[in-house]
């Protein structure tokens, strides 16, 4: 098991238990996904790793979505365990495929994403979302989260660059664009809470939170209540 595999089954609790009290916290990040999609016809689709599976929340109701996760912390019930390094699937099995923030603490991102390739039918895409290098997210993570979460983190995260050196994957690369969506609270006291628990920012107190994510993050402030900025870069992938 490497240490992100332990790290995750450490923390999936309380990742889940964050997902589960704001539900709509990172709507607009799911979303945003889905742009490029068709959902008239009947699709299958793949998310990996899913986490607890919340990207099926925001899919019709008609739409088949497998699940499948890298971490033994998160694949209970229906989520399956899977390895990036062999997708448990058919060749050519599911009409799109997605990773969303799920890819920046692999040993081996273009395997991964040729295993998706390799498991979305032809015509199909694979999209995913993770954090673009040098980006107020990364500093957040990278430095932040480093701190104050007592399992540390250490992300390798994107540019639009990134894959220049692979042929096979750039060639396959029909979208790739820095998208920012902002996480929603109704109260700053629900914005701080989301953000201990999943970021496990077990070291830090509440103030302490709330000056990191308003210092390096930036909030604003709504009708609806409050707005921390995210962004994320998208990558969408076509099969040929
Ligand atoms: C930030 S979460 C994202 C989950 C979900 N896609 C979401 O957006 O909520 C990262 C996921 O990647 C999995 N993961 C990524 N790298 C991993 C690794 N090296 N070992 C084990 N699990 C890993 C974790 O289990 C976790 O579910």
């Amino acid at each position: 098991m490497n240490d992100y595999q332990i790290i995750f089954q450490k923390r999936a609790a309380d990742y889940h238990y964050a997902m589960q009290q704001f539900p709509e916290a990172r709507k607009h990040e799911f979303d945003n996904l889905f742009s490029g999609i068709n959902f008239e016809n009947d699709v299958h689709l793949l998310d990996v790793p899913s986490g607890g599976g919340y990207l099926r929340n925001y899919t019709p109701k008609n739409t088949k979505v497998t699940l499948g996760d890298f971490s033994e912390g998160f694949a209970i019930d229906e989520i399956q365990l899977v390895t990036p390094e062999k997708l448990s699937f058919e060749s050519n099995t599911f009409d799109a495929v997605f990773s969303l923030s799920g890819m920046h603490h692999l040993k081996n991102v273009p395997q991964f994403i040729r295993e998706c390739l390799r498991v979305t039918k032809t015509g199909g895409s694979f999209i995913f979302a993770d954090v673009k290098k040098g980006t107020s997210v990364d500093v957040f993570l990278n430095e932040f989260v480093n701190t104050y979460n007592s399992l540390g983190h250490k992300g390798d995260f994107f540019l639009e660059t990134s894959f220049e050196a692979f042929e096979d994957i750039q060639s396959c690369i029909s979208i790739c664009e820095y998208k920012e969506y902002p996480f929603q609270f109704a109260t700053v006291s629900d914005m701080v809470t989301f953000f201990k628990l999943f970021f496990g920012l077990d070291k830090a107190d509440d103030p302490t939170i709330l000056h990191g994510i308003e210092q390096i993050l930036g909030t604003k402030t709504t009708d609806k209540g409050i707005e921390v900025n995210w962004g994320l870069l998208l990558f969408q992938l076509k099969k040929a």
